[in-house]
């Protein structure tokens, strides 16, 4: 794989700056952030009046522990544009996630947030070893989603060559991928499977293309499924996180040159961690719950959402941000099977992590389903072209014994010919609770 590390001059100098020029600038961000939401959006006024705090109570970031949360249904109840701060006219762009049930969120971007979101993606597309001139073929869906278009602007302003493929048409996909040689992708880890596979059975070596460097968010994925993209595909698996209510991707970014977690663009998107069950901040290092306040938004300013996304902050590497791991989990990912929590990230790491497991393919999902009282889970996996069913069967049987042994719970195993579980074209389901609602 290339050295793709960045040449002296290529950071914005923010992004080395100290930790005393980083911090100052996030409180003084911070004040005007606090201030601009208390003054244009209703709900933060009533919220903070409810408990007493002012933003003039909010001088140093520490005092951001004084306000109250912001959660997703904070922004449902004020669906469509009810938490934007500025005049619907100067939204220039609004996206929205589908949520599973009932309406979804909607987030707002003036014409200053889209050019702010352009350049920290940017600044992500280049930490993961991206330059002007690369061809990027961006798979992230493109609507209301914000990956695509997030990812589309961002890439242009750093200077790249744009293919704006969008999700679905794999085997299109691929042949774009033959003709346009691309230096960079930037899709789901568990779409990017599926186009892999789409090579293999279209007789492309993965190893042989042009791709350099994969930059894969979206969803969880774990450093075992690095390991696999970048031995399959021969090229650099480098982590993009982010969420609409916060800005859309490239929140926070891996280095390609460290990959050693995700820096947090903390000069716009002020990160804490709290505890998920009493909203205790945590400190550096202990893993909690993802919490984020925006520093330079306009439209849609959001103070303490809470991700649900699990995670745990840890001092600056590569850069002077802090970063954040590799996130294990969703808060309402957990699976809680006979009282024992479990993340389909776990099942990821055995499977793709154990010497014993080879013949297994990542393509799986977790069903629950229900026995009686009693909760039960199925890993439905694929075993992979090459094996042999008789070994994969038997390292079900194996998985089925690393599960108990590891993570402390039985679950069955049912290893399935190739093919054969649900394809993802973006956000992959790993969970399919087949029990009857409660
Ligand atoms: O998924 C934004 C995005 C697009 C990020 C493309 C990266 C690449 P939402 O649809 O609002 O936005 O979903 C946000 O997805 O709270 C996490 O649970 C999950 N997520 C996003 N990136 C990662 C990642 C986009 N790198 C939710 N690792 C977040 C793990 C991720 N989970």
């Amino acid at each position: 794989m290339e050295d793709l590390s960045p040449r002296p001059g290529d950071l914005e100098p923010i992004e080395t700056a100290s930790i005393d020029e980083l911090r100052a600038l996030q409180t003084e961000r911070l004040r005007w952030s606090v201030a601009h939401a208390y003054a244009n959006v209703p709900h933060y006024r009533a919220a903070w009046d409810a408990v007493g705090v002012h933003p003039g109570d909010v001088r140093e970031l520490a005092d951001l522990a004084k306000l109250p949360f912001t959660a997703k249904a904070d922004l449902r109840d004020n669906y469509p544009f009810g938490m934007f701060a500025v005049p619907r006219e100067q939204v220039v762009r609004v996206h929205a996630s589908s949520g599973t049930t009932g309406k979804p969120t909607v987030v707002g971007y003036t014409r200053d947030d889209i050019e702010t979101w352009a350049t920290v993606v940017a600044r992500s597309i280049r930490a993961s070893g991206g330059r002007a001139g690369h061809v990027l073929h961006n798979a992230y869906g493109y609507g209301l989603f914000t990956g695509g278009l997030g990812a589309h602007y961002g890439a242009e302003k750093l200077g790249c060559t744009v293919v704006p493929v969008s999700g679905g048409m794999t085997e299109r996909q691929v042949q774009l991928i033959a003709d346009f040689r691309p230096d960079l992708i930037m899709v789901t880890p568990s779409y990017m499977l599926s186009i892999v596979n789409e090579m293999e059975r279209q007789g492309i070596d993965p190893r042989a293309t042009s791709l350099k460097v994969g930059i894969f968010g979206a969803e969880p994925w774990t450093n075992d499924m690095r390991r696999e993209m970048e031995e399959r595909l021969d090229m650099h698996a480098v982590d993009i996180y982010g969420l609409s209510e916060v800005m859309g991707p490239g929140v926070a970014n891996e280095c390609v040159e460290t990959k050693d977690g995700l820096h947090v663009w903390e000069d716009h998107f002020y990160p804490e961690v709290v505890d998920p069950v009493t909203g205790e901040v945590l400190p550096d290092g202990e893993e909690g719950e993802l919490v984020f306040t925006s520093l330079t938004k306009q439209a849609m300013p959001v103070i303490r959402y809470r991700t649900r996304d699990l995670t745990r902050l840890l001092p600056g590497s590569a850069r002077t941000m802090r970063r954040m791991e590799k996130i294990t989990g969703r808060t309402d990912d957990m699976i809680i099977l006979r009282g024992v929590n479990l993340f389909p990230t776990q099942i990821e790491e055995l499977i793709l992590g154990s010497p014993q497991l080879t013949s297994l393919s990542p393509h799986f999902q977790c069903v629950l389903s229900r026995s009686g009282h009693l909760d039960e889970m199925t890993v439905r996996v694929e075993r992979r072209e090459a094996a042999e069913a008789v070994t994969a069967q038997e390292a079900g049987v194996e998985l089925r014994r690393l599960v108990k042994a590891s993570i402390g719970v039985t679950v069955a195993v049912d290893v399935v010919d190739p093919a054969q579980v649900e394809r993802s074209v973006g956000k992959m389901r790993r969970i399919v609770d087949e029990r009857a609602a409660r």
